[in-house]
């Protein structure tokens, strides 16, 4: 995912400059180019060979060391970085970069370098919270530093409050946005729908379906890191929400039918991807149930059509894209769902074809547009979701022509 990337570590004297043993592996597994600079200071919480052994690189400490692998190595090392993460941030090197001090291997490189810079402040709350801290951080701010607001926790300090560096997997996430993919949907709002819905009978049952939103998810992630600004309106799902897409959850047809005309209008792309019910209980009792002897049936109403309404309702250059889950006839009630509703595109996927459909992590999808359908492979549902971005980028620039 990061192979030909290289990206910078910053790290300083906190204690939770270990953690970032995790992410520089986590980094190289992805197949990244990792170099770690660190402070003196930080070397008394973590040994340098910690980094050089899980990177593979010389970790750099000192600027005057002549067992160098480059000519001026701070400036050779700051042009090859596709992106710099300083963390743990100390309020020291926070203070020092933001005054322009360039005293050391970290922030004379860091001075040197003209990628995306992220930093993550790390220290007690008081120290945190200090207006000189926090004058600092609203200049490197003004600098186009982007600063990781930090969590709020217990401390190794022993106190509870803001100042906790965010978990090394969190900021994994933020050096993923800049560099993992081609930004090519920079620019482009996307919403897209995921997950079941679930129609209550009474306060204790419901009717929902098996969808567990990892298709939609996985859309919405890729959507994110090819550069969009995405939308994911989801029913209740119990996977983690992507990082850095608005979410808006919902529970029923009805609401997901709100959220998604609320904010359908400014959309460049809408991928529906959610299993949404076509059918509620007409009457929902206000008490549970009792059973009974016998048979009992449940009167059902048509929940509101989505799809059908953002067809109705699309702008100029809006591009709409259903899905259908089908057990037969896939291709030609997918087509016909395409022609009635008035979309451009169907990623169909038969429910009895292994590895397709509902809850697993692969799919198999065939993208029916109006020119054509195409079959795709077996693949993850991380995959299908790119493919899907692929074709759409493609069908609207077949359209520019
Ligand atoms: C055990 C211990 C933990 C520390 N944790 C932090 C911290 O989390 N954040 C911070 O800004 N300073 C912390 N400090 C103080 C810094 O290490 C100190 O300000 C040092 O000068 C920073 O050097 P550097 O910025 O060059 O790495 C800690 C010091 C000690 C002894």
């Amino acid at each position: 995912m990061l192979k030909g990337k290289t990206v910078l570590l910053g790290v300083t004297g906190s204690i939770a400059a270990y953690k970032i043993a995790y992410l520089a592996s986590a980094l190289k597994k992805l197949h990244a180019q990792v170099h770690v600079l660190m402070t003196e200071n930080a070397t008394n919480f973590i040994n340098p060979i910690t980094f050089e052994s899980l990177t593979g690189n010389k970790c750099l400490v000192d600027t005057f060391d002549r067992n160098f692998q480059f000519q001026v190595e701070h400036v050779s090392i700051a042009k090859q970085a596709d992106v710099v993460m300083i963390a743990p941030a100390s309020a020291n090197v926070i203070g020092k970069l933001a005054h322009g001090i360039a005293d050391d291997m970290l922030t004379t490189t860091v001075m040197a370098c003209k990628c995306k810079k992220y930093i993550s402040p790390a220290m007690n709350t008081n120290m945190y919270e200090n207006p000189i801290l926090q004058d600092n951080l609203k200049i490197l701010r003004r600098y186009d530093y982007e600063v990781i607001d930090p969590a709020v926790g217990y401390l190794a300090c022993g106190d509870t409050g803001a100042g906790k560096m965010p978990e090394p997997e969190i900021l994994l996430q933020y050096i993923l946005k800049e560099i993992a993919c081609e930004k090519d949907l920079k620019g482009k709002k996307v919403l897209v729908t995921a997950g079941p819905t679930q129609e209550a009978i009474d306060p204790v049952r419901y009717i929902t379906n098996h969808s567990s939103g990892k298709m939609g998810y996985a859309l919405a992630r890729a959507a994110m890191l090819r550069g969009a600004e995405v939308t994911l309106v989801s029913g209740p799902c119990a996977i983690a929400a992507p990082p850095f897409v608005k979410m808006i959850p919902v529970v029923t047809a009805r609401d997901m039918f709100e959220a998604v005309t609320s904010v359908s209008e400014e959309q460049d792309i809408i991928i529906k991807a959610a299993a949404v019910a076509d059918y509620r209980p007409l009457h929902v009792a206000d008490e549970k149930v009792k059973k009974q002897d016998g048979e009992m049936s449940i009167e059902l109403e048509r929940t509101d059509d989505i799809l059908k309404y953002l067809g109705e309702h699309r702008h100029p250059g809006q591009f709409l894209c259903g899905f259908s889950m089908e057990t037969q006839n896939m291709i030609g009630n997918s087509r016909a769902k395409l022609e009635k509703k008035h979309l451009d595109m169907v990623a169909a996927n038969n429910l009895k074809e292994a590895g397709a459909g509902f809850q697993g992590d692969t799919n198999i999808l065939t993208l029916i547009t109006q020119n054509e359908d195409v079959s795709l492979q077996l693949m993850s549902k991380e995959d299908a979701a790119n493919a899907i971005l692929d074709k759409i980028l493609s069908v609207c620039k077949e359209r520019e022509v």
